[in-house]
């Protein structure tokens, strides 16, 4: 997924040098995608291992089509990775700070790291310099990175600060980058602006241009409409199972409504990663801190946490008695097409059936690595290298993520291995009829 000869041909794109801080999942992309765009780019992790591993190209996590472009950059030579921010910082003219910002427990987003970056910024400041914030902060960061810079910088070398928020998704990271719907530029210089333009030149999409806060906040709000989509729909899907009706169609019908659309309005266990469940929280916390109790984004959030317990109480009702009984999770991720694990619905619902004393017995494509390490100090959990070991002699085989290589699944096969026929789908994966067709007793989310 590269933007096409004929694109950057056409464009005599001017080069910048870029340091890009932080190699998590935002950071790396877009150092990655940057490079491919033709740009000087050094990517700084403070972690070395990792860094010693980007060097030989290996990969920190799983993304599709990510390591043949860092491969690629690497070759090139116009894609570095340092662990010295220092050296990243004076070599570069503008710095995206893409470092974790994870939730502390009131909510709020914990800036150490950003705050340590705007430190080394204002203490490498050699020439000019462009910084700027491409991590989720809460509105009005831009404003504290900028009062950081000037209350430790030994000099009055001119930088600016400015807001580029990201909005790729894990899995489709590198389309979302070239092919983004929109992108969104936060300012407070026409310098800063005319340095976007050029950085971006050779990617053709809108671009909203505003004032610091404001771009902070569409990230902010977006996020959280889009989660509070995902809310609506699993509402509904609850008074669906009460009256007898059928999400899905419920959904499609929502969904050919131009002013609704179709997008993000699946029925399911909820959202989890690193993103949403983080955003809307900080987000809640923000709106309080500025003023306002934003009620809506509290009711998103308690729909969200409530679907992960309603699927194993429905589980419950079939089963009867969950103590000691063997349950298969297929899909572990906390969406298909990555190996995060972060905030995936599979570690509630694991961690409540282990509480209730089942035996667990799971598998995912690519996420067995992330998940050993979460749930490495229960003895009552078995790993697996496929689904159909995984679901031998279970009494119930959940599908918790809808990768494709397990809508595929061979229900034949699993019938013959199961210990009793239940299959419970946390995402509308199967169509009904064709399940219980094979004999297996069926449940899914609102219908
Ligand atoms: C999200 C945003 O889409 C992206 O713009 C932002 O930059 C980061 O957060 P991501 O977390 O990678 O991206 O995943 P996304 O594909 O948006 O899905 C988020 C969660 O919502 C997943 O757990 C997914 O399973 C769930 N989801 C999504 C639903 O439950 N139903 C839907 O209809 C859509």
């Amino acid at each position: 997924m590269v933007l096409s000869k004929k694109t950057k041909k056409k464009k005599n794109i001017k080069k910048y040098n870029v340091c890009v801080v932080g190699a998590g999942h935002v950071g790396l992309v877009a150092a990655a995608c940057f490079a491919e765009l033709g740009h000087e780019v050094v990517c700084v992790d403070n972690d070395k291992n990792k860094i010693n591993f980007l060097k030989k190209s290996k990969l920190p996590f799983y993304e599709p089509e990510l390591e043949p472009l860092v491969k690629k950059g690497v070759k090139k030579g116009n894609l570095n990775f340092s662990a010295s921010l220092d050296i990243g910082i004076k070599k570069s003219e503008v710095i995206f700070i893409a470092v974790g910002t994870p939730p502390q427990d009131d909510g709020s987003a914990d800036l150490t790291s950003i705050e340590n970056v705007a430190r080394a910024v204002a203490k490498n400041l050699n020439s000019y310099k462009l910084i700027v914030e491409k991590s989720t902060v809460p509105v009005q960061t831009g404003k504290k990175v900028k009062e950081t810079i000037q209350r430790y910088r030994k000099n009055d070398v001119e930088f600016d600060v400015a807001s580029n928020p990201e909005f790729l998704r894990e899995g489709k990271a590198i389309y979302d980058f070239f092919y983004p719907d929109r992108i969104v530029l936060g300012v407070e210089s026409k310098k800063a602006e005319k340095i976007f333009k050029e950085i971006y030149s050779s990617i053709k999409a809108p671009l909203v241009v505003t004032d610091i806060y404001t771009a902070e906040l569409i990230k902010h709000a977006s996020n959280s409409f889009l989660a509070a989509k995902i809310s609506f729909i699993n509402g509904v899907s609850r008074v669906c199972e009460l009256a007898g009706a059928d999400v899905e169609k419920v959904s499609l019908a929502m969904g050919l409504d131009k002013r609704i659309g179709k997008e993000f309005l699946n029925a399911g266990l909820g959202y989890g990663g690193f993103c949403f469940p983080k955003d809307v929280e900080a987000f809640m916390y923000i709106s309080k801190k500025l003023g306002y109790d934003f009620g809506l984004l509290k009711e998103i959030k308690k729909i969200n946490d409530c679907q992960r317990v309603h699927f194993v109480e429905k589980i419950k009702e079939h089963l009867w008695v969950l103590k000691n009984k063997k349950i298969a999770v297929l899909g572990l991720s906390f969406k298909p097409d990555t190996d995060d694990m972060r905030f995936a619905p599979s570690e509630d619902i694991i961690n409540n059936f282990l509480k209730q004393g089942a035996e667990m017995f799971v598998y995912d494509p690519q996420a067995m690595n992330e998940a050993k390490k979460i749930f490495s100090s229960s003895n009552k959990i078995k790993f697996f290298k496929d689904a159909y070991s995984a679901v031998k002699n279970c009494d119930c085989v959940c599908f918790l993520t809808e990768w494709d290589e397990l809508k595929k699944i061979d229900f034949k096969k699993i019938k013959k291995l199961v210990n009793y026929p239940f299959i419970a789908d946390g995402r509308n994966m199967f169509d009904p009829a064709q399940v219980k067709k094979y004999g297996f007793e069926y449940i899914s989310i609102g219908r």
